[in-house]
């Protein structure tokens, strides 16, 4: 008796230590709500690649979305990476910080609270110091995690981080130095991702579920599809019945439709440096709008209808697009 006691105590031992380890391993994505207007609508402005000191029309970006966002009387900004050129930040006292991103944002309508995920530039910096709150005390309005979620209410917006999914940049660095503290090894870490997402994506209740990485899915600007995505990251978007996937990392504008789903694939990382002129593909019939320069775009959704538009340097509205949704359509 004694003798069985004690080997249900070793092996009670052993459960509590495998349950603790696969709570490590399974972190639940952490979620933060963000109380809307209260009249069941919401509206925010997508930036990508942006963080210039103001160069490569920068500023003139930042200008017509201050314009934009006062009209709209936007909830957010959700940045899709590449936050600071060209090698992120080097720590958390990197003047680059407040050069390219507090100095330039100044309009009333945009202080409101950023959305960051990391593109592959900020990981050639120091991550942790662009991830750390104590940029927080610097400027409120920043909040940059690897992967999180966003509750507002009608929608659900899932903040991937997609660039550890790129094997290339580990294989390839080129004479680039990457950050990958916390990353490594990247099999492990994307699994945990996936897996994250997948669940978070299957409890929700939301109304529009919209998915935001640094990588495209699709793309015909310069990088074009990210194929690690297209394999891993968009059957699930199809199963759980993703509305939107919001990129940057190719700098421009675009909008192509999925051809097996009723997924939008939404580019917005024209914040400063555009004009690459290597587009293909543009004649494909799944590409609905690009655009070779600077600018951004807006989301304003209802619990029936979203309308996403883009605007370009001159805040001129060069594309809109409108999705009506049933009330109670079947999920
Ligand atoms: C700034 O925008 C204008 C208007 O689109 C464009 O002509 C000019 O080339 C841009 N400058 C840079 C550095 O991209
Ligand atoms: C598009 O959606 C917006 C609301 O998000 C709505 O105000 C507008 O009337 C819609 N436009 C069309 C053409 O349906
Ligand atoms: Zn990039």
């Amino acid at each position: 008796m004694a003798k069985f006691s004690k080997n249900s105590m070793v092996l009670c031992f052993w459960l509590v230590i495998v349950f603790v380890i696969s709570c490590a391993n399974g972190v639940r994505l952490k979620k933060f709500d963000h109380p809307t207007k209260g009249d069941g609508t919401l509206n925010f402005l997508v930036l990508g690649d942006w963080g210039r000191k103001g160069t490569f029309n920068q500023s003139h970006v930042a200008q017509k979305m201050g314009r934009i966002g006062e009209e709209l009387n936007i909830d957010f900004v959700v940045s899709t990476g590449d936050n600071f050129y060209d090698n992120g930040l080097t720590g958390v006292y990197d003047p680059n910080f407040v050069e390219s991103f507090t100095n330039i944002y100044t309009a009333k309508s945009l202080q409101k609270q950023w959305y960051s995920v990391l593109g592959n530039h900020d990981y050639r910096g120091n991550v942790e110091a662009q991830l750390s709150p104590y940029l927080r005390k610097i400027d409120r309005r920043w909040l940059c995690l690897r992967s999180f979620i966003v509750n507002a209410e009608i929608a659900e917006i899932f903040m991937v981080d997609t660039t550890p999914f790129v094997q290339d940049y580990f294989t390839n660095p080129k004479d680039h130095t990457y950050d990958w503290r916390g990353v490594i090894p990247p099999n492990t870490y994307t699994a945990n991702i996936l897996k994250d997402v997948e669940k978070a994506l299957s409890e929700s209740r939301a109304r529009w579920k919209i998915v935001v990485g640094h990588h495209a899915i699709r793309s015909v600007g310069h990088h074009g599809d990210t194929q690690v995505l297209v394999d891993r990251l968009l059957p699930m978007l199809r199963a759980y019945n993703v509305d939107f996937y919001m990129n940057g990392h190719d700098h421009c504008l675009e909008h192509i439709s999925d051809t097996e789903s009723p997924i939008q694939f939404l580019t917005s990382g024209a914040g400063s440096k555009a004009w690459r002129g290597d587009v293909k593909g543009l004649n494909r019939e799944d590409v609905n709008f690009f655009h070779d320069g600077q600018g951004f775009m807006s989301v304003q959704l209802t619990p029936t209808e979203a309308e996403i538009k883009y605007y370009d340097v001159f805040g001129r509205v060069l594309h809109r697009w409108n999705r009506s949704k049933l009330l109670h359509s079947a999920i």
